[in-house]
């Protein structure tokens, strides 16, 4: 075992590693610059060198935690092969000699004592950690071991009262990425839950609605063991609040700990999200080009924020969360998460002597992009009783129905409409249908100028403001023309004689192609089963007849 090696000086191992970075990096930088066709406009190079720019300091980070490790190594090393052993070290017993021959006392005892310093841990902050030697351990891990992307997503979720919205972030931050940044991101959910049932489930919703994304590596699902919480009935009631919230804002800062920790080695930036929001179409593409050109103009950023709102859609490099991890660490009880993070950049950046300054001096380094790219959807906070109405101004108008061109039709709906919102405007797609609150029983009918065949259908409740208003327990049905084609029992008829074709999911979408052999239907129309709590929204109605060409 070669110790030389080991106590090689920590500057000559930063020396090689850099060497190496060369050895692999320039090459492929060339290999890059003219491997991309579209690379003749200056303002691509840039954006390129700026990426390879950020990319090594994310390979740098990386090299500083393995740089740990081999430290602690080789003063492990150092103590028990030299520590007592001085005859090792010539120059030492000359010293020792020399000091001896002038002074006479015991000050040459004090050379060499092999003794280090120990500077304090995470669990000084965080001394329950110690107590279960699996505190640090995942309970759960659905992963490809995707590493090296250019973004990493964050999303903690927990259990809600009410409404669970994480299904419609997943699929609004899915929609809005391309395919290539598809392959070069990682969205990393952390069930911030200890109970495995529960953790289960989520994972199987997930599942069963992103089967492709988890199987590509895209998706990754986390949870913690249930060690590594303390006894939150136990902290110190800080700020004069309430227990309970005491409570929620001290997990939280566990929480974002736990997600960043665990991210920090996937990519080279991070990205804050939450499980109650929604994203705006090419979010990601706006975000790394806005990085990149910062990076480019050699502007020292801390944070690029892309919402005005608590910690949502806030983007760290990666090289850069050990900060933000050991500051939450150390204040997890005294402050909830976001106001730590102003502190952390007051203390980094403000001059105490200048205060007036400070806010100014903040924004240099906190960036904040608008209008916003990510809204949210949540009026549920996940403290409970909490009514979490606020929504980012700056985040503006999105999309909330999606019109398309529907065959003739005559329209009746037994729900009530609200305001402008009716069957008849969202049919014709000027806007979407808005109901009261539906009873069993209730229809909205739609009864066709002309018989037609559907090839097919679809309809979409719930929109991207109010994602739970959405139709539940609710079916499709036709009326045939053909009345022979009631007496097969292959189908489900009604007592009236109506066919049904599809039924509205949990996503609270029904689409589908009928049965041909149903052949031409005079009327369609939504039937609903259950009494709901909700309002319904329509959002997308489209029945493509077989004749029509779209
Ligand atoms: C100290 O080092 C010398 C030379 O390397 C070796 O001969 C000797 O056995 C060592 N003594 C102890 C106590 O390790
Ligand atoms: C220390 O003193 C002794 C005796 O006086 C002498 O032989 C020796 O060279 C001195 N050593 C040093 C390092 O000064
Ligand atoms: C009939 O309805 C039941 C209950 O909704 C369903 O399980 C079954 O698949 C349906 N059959 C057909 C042929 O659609
Ligand atoms: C849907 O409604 C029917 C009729 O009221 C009821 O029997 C059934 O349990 C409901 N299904 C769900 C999933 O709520």
């Amino acid at each position: 075992m070669s110790v030389v090696n080991l106590t090689m000086s920590p500057l000559r191992k930063r020396n090689c590693f850099l060497v190496l970075i060369g050895i692999v990096f320039v090459p492929f930088c060339f290999f890059v610059l003219l491997s991309v066709p579209d690379m003749s406009s200056e303002d691509a190079l840039v954006q390129r060198i700026a990426e390879l720019q950020v990319r090594i300091q994310y390979l740098d980070s990386m090299y500083r935690s393995r740089q740990e490790d081999l430290q602690q190594l080789s003063q492990h090393f150092d103590q028990s092969f030299n520590a007592d052993n001085t005859s090792n070290l010539p120059h030492l017993q000359d010293m020792k000699q020399f000091l001896k021959n002038i002074s006479g006392l015991h000050v040459s005892s004090g050379l060499n004592p092999g003794v280090s310093l120990k500077f304090p841990t995470a669990y000084q902050f965080l001394p329950h950690l110690l107590d279960d030697p699996t505190s640090l351990r995942l309970s759960y891990l659905l992963s490809k071991n995707r590493d090296g992307v250019s973004l990493v997503l964050g999303i903690p979720t927990v259990k809600r009262e009410k409404y669970n919205y994480l299904m419609d972030t997943l699929q609004s931050l899915i929609d809005g990425l391309t395919d290539e940044e598809i392959d070069d991101s990682l969205i990393v959910i952390f069930i911030a839950e200890i109970e495995l049932e529960y953790i289960v489930k989520v994972a199987s919703e997930v599942e069963k609605k992103f089967a492709a994304q988890l199987e590509s590596g895209l998706i990754e699902i986390i949870a913690p063991s249930p060690g590594y919480y303390p006894n939150f009935e136990k902290l110190p009631l800080t700020l004069g609040d309430s227990p309970e919230r005491v409570k929620w804002r001290s997990k939280q800062n566990l929480d974002y700990v736990f997600l960043m920790s665990y991210c920090q080695t996937k990519g080279t930036f991070y990205v804050q999200l939450e499980d109650d929001i929604m994203a705006k179409p090419a979010y990601m593409t706006t975000m790394k080009k806005f990085a990149l050109e910062k990076t480019s103009k050699k502007e020292p950023w801390i944070i690029l924020d892309f919402c005005q709102l608590g910690f949502i859609g806030k983007m760290f490099r990666s090289a850069e969360l050990p900060w933000l991890i050991q500051f939450f660490q150390m204040f997890f009880n005294d402050k909830p998460v976001d106001w730590l993070l102003d502190y952390l950049i007051t203390t980094k950046v403000c001059n105490w002597e200048k205060r007036d300054n400070c806010k100014t001096d903040k924004a240099k380094v906190w960036i904040h992009y608008k209008p916003s790219l990510f809204q949210h959807i949540g009026e549920h906070s996940s403290l409970k009783g909490k009514v979490q109405k606020l929504k980012d101004k700056q985040f503006g108008k999105v999309a909330l129905y999606f019109p398309h061109k529907n065959p003739e039709a005559e329209i009746t709906s037994g729900i009530k409409h609200y305001k402008q919102y009716s069957l008849k405007r969202a049919y014709l797609g000027e806007t979407f249908f808005w109901g009261l609150l539906p009873q069993p029983g209730d229809q909205l009918v739609f009864k066709f100028a002309s018989p037609i065949v559907i090839k097919k259908f679809l309809f979409r409740s719930g929109n991207a403001e109010h994602p739970t208003d959405k139709f539940y327990n609710t079916t499709v049905e036709v009326q045939p023309k053909n009345s022979f084609y009631q007496n097969s029992n292959v189908v489900n008829i009604t007592q009236d004689g109506f066919i049904v074709i599809g039924k509205f999911d949990s996503a609270g979408v029904a689409s589908g192609s009928p049965d041909e052999n149903i052949g031409k239907v005079n009327v369609l129309r939504l039937n609903v089963h259950s009494e709901s709590d909700n309002w319904a929204i329509l959002s997308e109605i489209h029945i493509q007849d077989k004749l029509s060409r779209r």
